[in-house]
Formats: C-alpha cells, sequence, structure tokens
C-alpha cells in the first residue's frame, strides 16, 4: 500500500514528500517531535501530547505554525489516508529553512511541519510483552534538557544500537552515581520486593512521558502505591519487576538488565496488569 505524508501544506505520495537541504531540523536537529500511538484508527492521548509538544516548541521559541485545532485535522487526515489502525503517527516540527547559521534566522522563517503515519504489529508487540525484553545499562552522556522533546537523539541511537549488538532490546541511561534515568525511547520503572512502583521523578533530566502519566492514573486507580524518586541499577537488579512505558509499546516488561534475571524472569503481575488496563486510563479521540 502507497504511504502518505503531511509536508508543509500538503499530503504527498512518500517518494515525494520532502524537506529541504537547509532545514534547520536537518543541519541541526533544531526542532521538536512527538508519537502518538493510533489504536481503532483513533490518537491515543492526543490532548497531552499536544500539550507537552507546546511546551517543547515554548522552549526552543519555534512558534506553532498552525491552530491546534488544525493540527488534530492533519493528524487525523495522515491517519486515514495510510488506513492505519494500529500503529503511530509521527509529527515533527523545526525552526524551518533558512541558510546555514548558527543564530535564529533573522527575521524569522515558517516552521516546517512534517507527519507520517504507519501501522505496527499488534500480534508481535504482544508478543514481545508476553516475554520481557532484556535491557542493559549505557551511561547517560545526553544534554541537561532532554526534557524538551527534540529530535536530536543522537546518543539514544547510539544506546539502542549498542544494546541490539549485545543481545538486548533496549538501553537504560544510567548516571555517574548508578541511577537509573529513562530507557533509549521509553521511562523506566521498577516494583520493589515492598511491592511499590518506583519511576525516577521528572525534572529536565528525563522526558516526563505521556505513558508514564497514565500509568500513574492506573496505578491510583488500583490503589497500588506509588513513588516518584531516584532508583539505582542495585535496585532495579533486586526489584521484583521492572517495566519500561512509551506510547508505541505501552507497558512493556524488562525480564533482563545487564545479563541479571529480574524477579522470576517472566513478565510480573504489576505491569501485566498495568498493560491490561492501561486503555481504561488513556483517552481516545
Ligand atoms: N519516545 N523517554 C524518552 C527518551 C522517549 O523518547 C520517550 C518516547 C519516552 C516516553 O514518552 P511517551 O510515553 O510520551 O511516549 C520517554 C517515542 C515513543 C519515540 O521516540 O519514538
Amino acid at each position: 500500500m502507497s504511504r502518505y505524508a503531511y509536508v508543509n501544506g500538503r499530503y504527498l505520495p512518500f517518494r515525494d514528500a520532502k524537506v529541504h537541504v537547509e532545514d534547520r531540523g536537518y543541519q541541526f536537529a533544531d526542532g521538536v517531535y512527538e508519537v502518538c500511538q493510533v489504536r481503532g484508527g483513533r490518537l491515543i492521548d492526543e490532548r497531552r501530547h499536544i500539550e507537552r509538544l507546546q511546551r517543547s516548541l515554548g522552549e526552543l521559541r519555534i512558534p506553532l505554525p498552525m491552530s491546534v485545532k488544525a493540527l488534530g485535522v492533519v493528524l487525523r487526515e495522515v491517519v486515514a489516508k495510510n488506513r492505519v489502525r494500529y500503529g503511530l503517527v509521527y509529527l515533527q516540527i523545526s525552526r524551518g529553512v533558512a541558510r546555514r547559521d548558527h543564530a535564529f534566522p533573522s527575521p524569522a522563517v515558517t516552521p516546517s511541519v512534517v507527519v507520517t503515519a504507519r501501522a505496527l504489529n499488534m500480534r508481535r508487540n504482544e508478543a514481545l510483552a508476553a516475554t520481557g525484553i532484556a535491557v542493559i545499562s549505557v551511561p547517560d552522556n545526553r544534554w541537561g534538557r532532554v526534557d524538551i522533546k527534540t529530535i536530536g537523539l543522537l546518543p539514544n541511537v547510539l544506546a539502542r544500537q549498542t544494546a541490539i549488538e549485545q543481545g538486548g532490546r533496549d538501553a537504560w541511561f544510567v548516571d555517574k552515581d548508578g541511577v537509573v534515568m529513562e530507557a533509549s525511547s521509553a521511562n523506566a520503572w521498577i516494583v520493589t520486593a515492598q511491592g511499590a512502583l518506583v519511576t525516577r521523578h521528572a525534572d529536565h533530566a528525563i522526558l516526563r512521558g505521556i505513558t508514564r502519566a497514565v500509568v500513574f492514573d492506573a496505578v491510583k486507580g488500583q490503589g497500588l502505591s506509588i513513588e516518584e524518586r531516584t532508583f539505582t541499577l542495585q535496585e532495579a537488579f533486586a526489584a521484583r519487576e521492572a517495566f519500561i512505558t512509551s506510547a508505541t509499546q505501552l507497558v512493556l516488561p524488562v525480564v533482563k538488565i545487564d545479563g541479571r534475571i529480574v524477579g522470576d524472569g517472566k513478565p510480573g503481575p504489576v505491569a501485566s496488569a498495568l498493560r491490561r488496563e492501561f486503555y481504561r486510563y488513556a483517552e481516545a479521540g
């Protein structure tokens, strides 16, 4: 099936979906993005993703070049044109096209907007969640504002590649004190031996995940206790369960960290229940 993308006001077949060589996203990673899950053809937690997009844009002083309502129409149109029932929609906004110069273009140019969508394989994702994944730890070598969802993802790319080359599926960024920050494209969680859910507090050093926020609601809804604090790799080794959360993988159990088995080496009941219950707490629109 042919795919379509939205590029600066036009819906184009993929082969024609191109941005300018002097787009600042391409040259400087001067832009932001969002990834929303699509389920039953509907966008999951669009409102919160768009709120975070606006925050990211604000931090970089890039104006949103269209109304939120119009953006919602574009996201839906791209999902529909690509006939995605279960998958993801990707939105990227860069500062725009200008002669290469590190400083912001003056006068300002219109930001570039690109939207793509693609199907995901539900059976494969469910199979992955049923077995759980192995992660490896890598030093967190990212900049100090990873709360902004920028398209500058080179450390994340390298971390993921290292994980795959070592037989894992994902990497956990760990700081110099052994504190687990987050995964390469997901937030990291553990369930302690006492049964408490722990995930790192969200400041400038991790991304405040939308799935993370929905899981907070689900945890409260199930009467479980939650601790928003730092946890170390050592604590994770001793955890009863571990998992990661993201828009594309939802709640994905982690059964091995740096070659050490977590819990009994199988997805635990807490992560499995949160995955099952997720859509009761998410917004579909
Ligand atoms: N990544 N942390 C990082 C570094 C991320 O890149 C992501 C999402 C998350 C989870 O955020 P959310 O729950 O809002 O998806 C945490 C997306 C899915 C990606 O880059 O593809």
